[in-house]
């Protein structure tokens, strides 16, 4: 029974060279066992390649970071089976696939929470530096293996700061390191992606800053090249510093108000309405209590559905790039539905979307109240007629009343816009830009208002 030893936890190439010779040497997958670190058997002697379904191989690279220890068995029974001549990647009801593609969608969800909620502190740049920016420090307990992956995102879109992450798991760098022939000038020197050795959990800010004063000069000089997305060859698993035992599971807790996380818990088992009962789950809202502006959609989608968080599928995205392109932070605001529940149909294995009736957007009203009351936003953006109906409790005709801010009879403060799954649906190119434009146009105006708030 062959053992194959990773690297690491993110290791993609080992994984794929395995996987590869595996199948070829037609391996059983109940024959093989896995491992991270540790000593491995030699592969098998394999000749000629065989070649995946690209949408296999891009599931299995979001699914190899997951936390989760079956996953390297489980992705090379699709990759064998797949060479084997079996279509995997069509039949949703497999039950490996749904699987895998579940590990695939926590990931991408756990990713793209990475990326809006880190947070930054600037410490002094612990790299022996003169007259110099400061580094930009940032401590994060990713639920999976995500940083390598989106370190190379993240250094793309910063890349003029100099910054590291630091998880349990590890710690990527982005900066200049000094050049060993070159003596000790750090000038010309290309910016550079590095992996080391990361932090268990911190208390607070103070305890984070004071553990870099210790350790970061050492961190920098020991952390290793990265290779890019998803290949993290480089983060081999150094020793780590002396206070940090070996990892077991990392348990995140959300960076939820008390107030908010109560609620939230709440509406966890609410069957206010029948909405509840063929859904997965609650989606409710997110954001810090103390946002100065909520934006209010109008459901979640079959992906929300799916992964418990509100804006991350496809319409989340096109809202991403918007608010982006406006200026608007989204780790500032607060993004919630006006109904928390997803309303669909089945259409054999796909679930379509269900505009939720007028008398299920009034029940759940109950859980917007509740956010509103407990954040208190100084501006409603209002995203579409099923959010327009929950906040202003009537039907509102969106082109009339979009693009500038409206004052409630109860004097809260809102604005109206379309809701991003429209762009979405429109059907002609020239439109979709145009409106998208629009959209953004109606965004840079909130971020005017916020500006000004
Ligand atoms: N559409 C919404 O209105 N809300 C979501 O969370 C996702 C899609
Ligand atoms: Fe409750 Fe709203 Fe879900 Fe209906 S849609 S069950 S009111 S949370």
């Amino acid at each position: 029974m062959p053992h194959i030893a990773l690297l690491h936890e993110t290791d993609w190439s080992g994984w794929r060279q395995a996987a590869r010779h595996l199948a070829l040497a037609n391996v059983e997958p109940d024959d093989v066992t896995w491992s991270v670190g540790g000593t491995g058997d030699e592969l098998p002697e394999a000749s000629g390649g065989f070649s995946l379904p690209r949408a296999l191989v891009d599931l299995a690279a979001l699914a190899i970071q997951a936390r989760e220890k079956e996953r390297f068995g489980l992705l090379y029974s699709l990759v064998w089976r797949a060479h084997g001549g079996e279509k995997v990647i069509d039949d949703t009801t497999d039950p490996d696939l749904v699987l895998a593609r579940r590990l695939a969608l926590s990931v991408r969800a756990e990713a793209h929470r990475m990326r809006t909620s880190l947070r930054f502190m600037p410490v002094e740049a612990a790299d022996g530096r003169t007259r110099q920016a400061p580094r930009y420090l940032g401590w994060y307990a990713p639920l999976h293996f995500v940083l390598p992956a989106n370190a190379q995102l993240i250094a793309r879109r910063f890349p003029d700061l100099t910054w590291s992450i630091v998880t349990p798991d590890g710690a990527a760098h982005w900066g200049t390191w000094r050049n060993p022939q070159e003596g000790n000038t750090q000038e010309g020197n290309p910016q550079e992606l590095r992996f080391g050795a990361g932090k268990r959990s911190i208390e607070d800010d103070a305890t984070l800053r004071a553990w870099w004063d210790q350790f970061g000069a050492d961190l920098l000089a020991d952390a290793t090249p990265g290779t890019s997305v998803p290949e993290a060859e480089a983060l081999d698993e150094r020793p780590r510093p002396p206070d940090l035992p070996p990892l077991g599971p990392v348990v995140v807790e959300g960076a939820r108000d008390p107030v908010l996380a109560r609620t939230a818990r709440e509406a966890m088992n609410c069957e206010r309405c029948p909405l509840y009962a063929p859904a997965t789950q609650t989606v409710f809202g997110e954001g810090p209590r103390g946002a100065g502006v909520m934006f209010i959609g109008e459901q979640p989608g079959d992906q929300e559905d799916v992964i418990g968080r509100p804006f991350v599928g496809p319409a989340g995205q096109v809202m991403d790039r918007a608010m982006e392109e406006a200026g608007i932070d989204r780790r500032t605001v607060y993004v919630t539905n006006a109904v928390k529940h997803f309303k669909f149909t089945p259409r054999g294995k796909r679930r379509i979307h269900q505009n939720p009736d007028v008398s299920e957007i009034e029940v759940c009203n109950f859980w917007l109240d509740k956010e509103r009351e407990a954040v208190r936003p100084k501006l409603l953006v209002i995203l579409g007629g099923s959010a327009a109906r929950a906040v202003m409790r009537r039907a509102v005709t969106i082109s009339r009343e979009r693009g500038r801010p409206i004052t409630l009879p109860d004097g809260q403060m809102a604005f109206v816009t379309v809701h991003p799954s429209y762009l979405l649906r429109l059907p002609d190119e020239a439109a979709k830009r145009r409106e998208y434009a629009a959209f953004v146009r109606d965004l840079r105006a909130v971020a005017e208002l916020m500006a000004a708030m």
